[in-house]
């Protein structure tokens, strides 16, 4: 017998691991995404797949399914009472919460859509999200609100749509997923206590970015490309899905390392991904499953936040081999 999302919450909530609102909040995101699914599944037979036509204020042509899972998200949480507001990388600003709603003790962000890519070529995508405690001190919440350290997150997750739709979560004590029944619409849990092993011989990064990466990238990437006849002295497999989700997934099941590393194209873009709603939620679940995240430098749950948007450099997974890579930066 499989638990239910369900009952793993009210289980959590009378252990006083998390309060009501956050397990509202939670069961809220749990029931969204099974609208983005259905849409997803649907693709174009609903009108959901190609390009909205805009751009988002990161510069990205946004998808229909990028705009379509927005405005699901918003909706579906809005309402909860457990927030007191939200930012997306879909939204330029924050929104608080609307006069109309009761206003709740916890902030979330989210990429509603992450692997936009994929879309189009029925491949994996997902859905991110961060959960962090509102200032108690301020009447509205601004874009400042949200810039904690990702270390204060209380809970995080990813939902993946792929073969199977697949919901992750740690609210701090370790990470457990669910697989969603798509013929009763419930998500009962299916891995508890996942854990990475340190070391690995799996790796993904996107190659073809070879030329702009900085040294020590170079010098790391170069190691695994010689496998066992280089100073590693092991053989490496690569892979690359161009979605988060589904590369933090995978590292969650079996293992690896995934990097999206600093590269020299844009001086304004320190790496592609953004710290609130992919590093930091992802960094979390690594964490939380004995595994290790950094950009390089530091360890991501411990960078200061200063823009909601702002773009950090990801290396996560087995400990052995991102501990490697860091040390690297470090000569
Ligand atoms: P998003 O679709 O939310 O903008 O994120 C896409 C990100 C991430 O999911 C993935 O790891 C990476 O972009 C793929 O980048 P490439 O285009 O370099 O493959
Ligand atoms: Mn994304
Ligand atoms: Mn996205």
């Amino acid at each position: 017998m499989f638990k239910s999302f369900k009952q793993y919450l009210t289980e959590l909530k009378c252990a006083g691991t998390i309060d009501a609102e956050l397990s509202l909040l939670l069961e809220a995101v749990a029931s969204l995404s099974k609208d983005i699914n259905d849409k997803v599944r649907h693709g174009e037979l609903v009108g959901v797949l190609g390009t909205a036509g805009t751009d988002n204020i990161q510069g990205e042509q946004q998808k229909k399914l990028d705009v379509i899972s927005n405005e699901i998200f918003v909706n579906g949480v809005q309402w909860t009472g457990s927030i007191a507001g939200m930012a997306s990388e879909e939204m330029d600003h924050c929104l608080p919460t609307p006069q109309q709603f009761q206003r709740g003790q916890y902030l979330i962000m989210f990429d509603p859509l992450d692997g936009s890519s994929n879309i189009d070529i029925n491949a994996p995508i997902g859905t991110i999200f961060s959960i962090t405690r509102a200032p108690a001190t301020v009447d509205e919440v601004t874009d400042e609100s949200f810039l904690n350290k990702g270390r204060e997150q209380v809970a995080a997750g990813y939902i993946m749509y792929s073969p199977q739709t697949i919901l992750t979560l740690t609210v701090g004590e370790g990470v457990d997923m669910f697989t969603l029944n798509n013929n009763t619409g419930e998500y009962l849990q299916t891995r508890s206590k996942v854990t990475i092993a340190p070391q690995t011989q799996e790796f993904a990064i996107n190659m073809s970015n070879q030329r702009h990466w900085e040294a020590p990238v170079q010098r790391y990437v170069g190691e695994l490309l010689a496998g066992k006849t280089g100073p590693i002295g092991k053989d490496f497999n690569m892979r690359w899905v161009a979605a988060m989700v589904a590369e933090v997934h995978r590292v969650l099941c079996r293992g690896g390392i995934f990097m999206y590393p600093k590269d020299n194209r844009d001086p304004s873009k320190p790496g592609k991904l953004r710290l609130m709603y992919e590093a930091n939620p992802m960094a979390f679940l690594i964490e939380q499953a004995g595994g290790v995240a950094t950009n390089g430098h530091e360890n991501i749950l411990d960078i200061q936040p200063e823009k909601l948007h702002q773009r950090v450099a990801v290396f996560l997974g087995a400990k052995e081999e991102v501990e490697r890579v860091t040390a690297y930066h470090k000569n």
